[in-house]
């Protein structure tokens, strides 16, 4: 498997260009009225800031989990004192872990190639009577980012790539669409909600950045595309990104996310 960028290539700069899902993350947290005596697994944790937010909701065990190693590994040297461990929730083992009482999942189901599968071995995860946390891109996720892609893929250069990427996304269009597909795995919906947020930004940086943060992996991975990618891609990419940025003079990202709290 080719990726030009992976997760684990923003481990050590996540901090700074994964402010989008952070924030929406914080909500997460907030969106659950927490007791304090829950066990927790951040599913997807990335470099743990999440995880140590979660920590200080509960005074049980809270454990983090996440496939890039990187993550991992920043996330445990900024975070002694938590436990983190590196998995593919696609491929965990029912037994393999623990149960808990709390599974927290914020920006990380749409990676899933087979999230009907991986849902199931999530809820081999919680405790009966389990909760789980997910916060979730919509299909339409950011209107300004979607736009100045798709402008990316009709430049002339680029059709032939455009012509050969498959989206790698699970992605539903609605909240009712999602409610439903977790109902069908048994889960009960305390509380969905559709969140759309502004970020203010300036200049092609900040917008790049965005977009470094999550959708590249999806972009520059040469698993999403059935011809090669030249080594150059990304660069090329971020030319004509940036080109289409200064033109479009863009000052705010929106994006759409459902929040959802459900229980087993
Ligand atoms: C956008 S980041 C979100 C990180 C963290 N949850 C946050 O909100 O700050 C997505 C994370 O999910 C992880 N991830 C994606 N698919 C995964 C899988 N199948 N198993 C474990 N981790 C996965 C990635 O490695 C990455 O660290």
């Amino acid at each position: 498997m080719c990726i030009l960028v992976s997760f684990s290539d923003v481990a050590t700069v996540y901090q700074r260009l994964g402010i989008n899902q952070h924030s929406a993350g914080v909500q997460l947290v907030n969106f659950y009225r927490w007791k304090g005596t829950e066990s927790v697994i951040d599913l997807g944790c990335g470099n743990g800031q999440l995880t140590a937010l979660i920590s200080e909701k509960t005074a049980e065990k809270v454990t983090g989990i996440d496939r890039s190693t990187k993550m991992v590994k920043v996330a445990s040297s900024n975070y002694p004192h938590i436990h983190f461990s590196c998995a593919d929730l696609e491929q965990l083992h029912p037994d393999a872990f623990n149960k808990y009482d709390v599974a927290f999942m914020n920006s990380v189901m749409h990676w899933f190639q087979k999230p009907q599968e991986t849902l199931k071995k999530i809820k081999y995860l919680l405790n009966p009577n389990g909760h789980l946390l997910v916060q979730t891109p919509l299909k339409s996720w950011c209107p300004q980012l979607e736009t100045i892609i798709q402008q990316v893929f009709n430049c002339k250069e680029f059709i032939p790539f455009a012509e050969a990427y498959n989206n790698p996304w699970f992605h539903l269009t609605s909240d009712q669409a999602y409610q439903h597909f977790f109902q069908k795995f048994g889960f009960n919906v305390t509380k969905s909600q559709v969140v759309t947020t502004t970020t203010h930004v300036s200049g092609n940086e900040q917008i790049w950045d965005a977009f470094m943060s999550g959708p590249a992996q999806a972009f520059f991975a040469q698993n999403n595309y059935s011809c090669q990618l030249p080594k150059d891609y990304e660069h090329h990419f971020k030319k004509q990104f940036s080109r289409i940025t200064e033109q479009n003079q863009i000052d705010q990202l929106n994006y759409n996310r459902l929040m959802m709290s459900l229980f087993l």
